[in-house]
């Protein structure tokens, strides 16, 4: 597994389905705008072109069958590039002679094949044109007819027709996309709330996530994971059902053997027997933790139907953790000291025995881990702007390379004292964690010894 990391796609497959539609929706559709705008060029260009031969036709025919001749209109050359006015000419009988046109600066001679021809009166611009000359008359003196009209003139008109063809094409585009953003950002949103669904899922407990606002195209994913969420719910259920029911089994028979001891202990003979006699209740003693320990780890991974969250002082509660636990530091002889803040109350909304088995198991270890003689220090304190609590020793602190693993269950720093299980650094860290709390575990740099910092959440949880 890369965990989670993200390649980038190429630019014309990116990885965002949204701008993969986009992108592609803007190619068709300009493809569509240019294709429509090309066809209907063809198309109207040639429209365009007899609808206008049959103009100049006409207008030619009116000339040549005037009686008395009717002359040209004279005109300029606006009118003829950019109005495509036509030119025309009138020819002597023999088409040697021109008698009289609308516009004398053009100069084109009179074909010597009457009908449809095309002409270039130089290499620049404009100088094509399209001409009709006019059947000889049949009188001897008929004058000839020539019509001339710009060829540019033509092409532009055929082609700003085409472009108008293609413009709603266009003009539908930015539409498109705006239903398509709509629509693609509606399913993202549900997805959104499908991923938010999943990130909000208890990890002791998933639940099924809904299929309400789920596009359909998605649902079979969103099933699919209902159903692994549903097959490790019942797995977890049954890992955990068993630690429950080992442990659960275990306790009593454990607690007969240790009542077995204790009556025991009066008749063991003095020497070797009572070492070993002494070995066998620490063995006990061990295991009865070790019991105590699953249990608690079991009860924890529970699902846990509506925390019983209140407000805890967590100076009153460390208080009562410390007291407790004095029958330890006596036992070993440690000083153990709480400090307290002075004005501020540091409060976490929480169930109170959750955060019990977070300080406990800290302040445990501290004693445990101390020399026999040794100092324990609780404080309550501010630092950084937010409530902490330090918990320190003056044992041999843990290896460097260990400290990332020790919150592991069951590792134990090897040479550690005896007694332990490996399991209360882990109960109290997904304790911690739970209820917005971080544990941080460094050797402390004024001495020997190691010193556990909780940080409390800045605010209620
Ligand atoms: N204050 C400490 N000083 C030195 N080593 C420590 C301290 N706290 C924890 N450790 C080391 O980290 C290991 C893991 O601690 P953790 O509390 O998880 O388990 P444990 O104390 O061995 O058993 P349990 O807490 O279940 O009785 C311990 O075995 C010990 O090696
Ligand atoms: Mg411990």
């Amino acid at each position: 597994m890369n965990g989670g990391a993200r390649t980038v796609g190429r630019w014309w497959r990116p990885r965002s389905l949204r701008t993969q539609l986009l992108l592609w929706l803007i190619t068709l559709h300009l493809g569509a705008a240019v294709l429509t705008a090309w066809f209907s060029f063809v198309a109207y260009g040639n429209l365009v072109h007899n609808a206008l031969d049959d103009q100049m036709r006409l207008v030619a025919e009116s000339y040549a069958g005037s009686a008395p001749q009717k002359l040209p209109q004279p005109m300029d050359g606006e009118a003829a590039f950019s109005r495509g006015a036509f030119i025309v000419q009138i020819w002597s009988a023999d088409g040697r002679t021109l008698r009289a046109t609308s516009w004398p600066v053009l100069s084109v001679p009179l074909q010597d094949t009457p009908g449809f021809s095309d002409v270039n009166t130089g290499a620049h611009a404009g100088s094509a044109w399209r001409v009709f000359t006019a059947e000889a008359g049949t009188r001897a003196d008929q004058p000839r007819v020539q019509v001339l009209q710009n060829e540019d003139y033509r092409r532009r008109r055929a082609l700003r027709r085409a472009l108008l063809e293609g413009l709603p094409i266009t003009l539908l585009l930015p539409l498109a996309l705006l239903i398509l953003w709509v629509i693609v950002s509606a399913a993202s949103r549900s997805l959104r709330a499908v991923a938010r669904d999943v990130a909000s899922q208890d990890e002791r407990s998933p639940t099924q996530l809904s299929l309400a606002r789920v596009p359909d195209e998605i649902a079979p994913l969103v099933s699919a994971f209902n159903n692994l969420l549903s097959r490790v719910r019942s797995a977890f259920a049954t890992q955990r059902r068993f630690v429950q029911d080992a442990a659960h089994e275990l306790r009593t028979p454990m607690a007969a053997i240790g009542l077995q001891i204790e009556n025991l202990r009066a008749h063991v003979p003095a020497g070797e027997a009572t070492e070993r006699f002494n070995q066998l209740e620490a063995g006990v003693t061990r295991a009865q933790h070790l019991i105590e320990q699953l249990l608690h780890l079991s009860r924890q991974d529970a699902p846990q139907g509506g925390d019983a969250r209140e407000r805890v002082d967590i100076e009153v509660l460390l208080r009562e953790s410390v007291s407790q636990l004095m029958v330890l530091a006596d036992a070993r002889r440690v000083d153990i000291g709480f400090e307290g803040p002075d004005r501020t109350t540091a409060v976490v909304f929480a169930p109170a025995a959750e955060l019990r088995s977070v300080f406990d198991n800290l302040i445990d270890n501290a004693l445990r881990y101390a020399p026999e003689g040794g100092v324990v220090d609780v404080k309550l304190h501010t630092f950084e702007g937010h409530a902490v609590v330090d918990v320190l020793d003056n044992g041999p602190g843990i290896p460097q390379a260990a400290i990332g693993r020790v919150f592991d269950r069951f590792f134990r720093v090897p040479g550690s004292a005896a007694g332990g299980s490996g399991l209360g650094l882990a109960i109290a860290r997904t304790a911690a964690q739970r209820h917005g709390m971080r544990i941080e575990l460094c050797n402390r740099g004024d001495g020997p010894g190691l010193m556990a910092r909780v940080h409390l959440p800045s605010v209620p949880t």
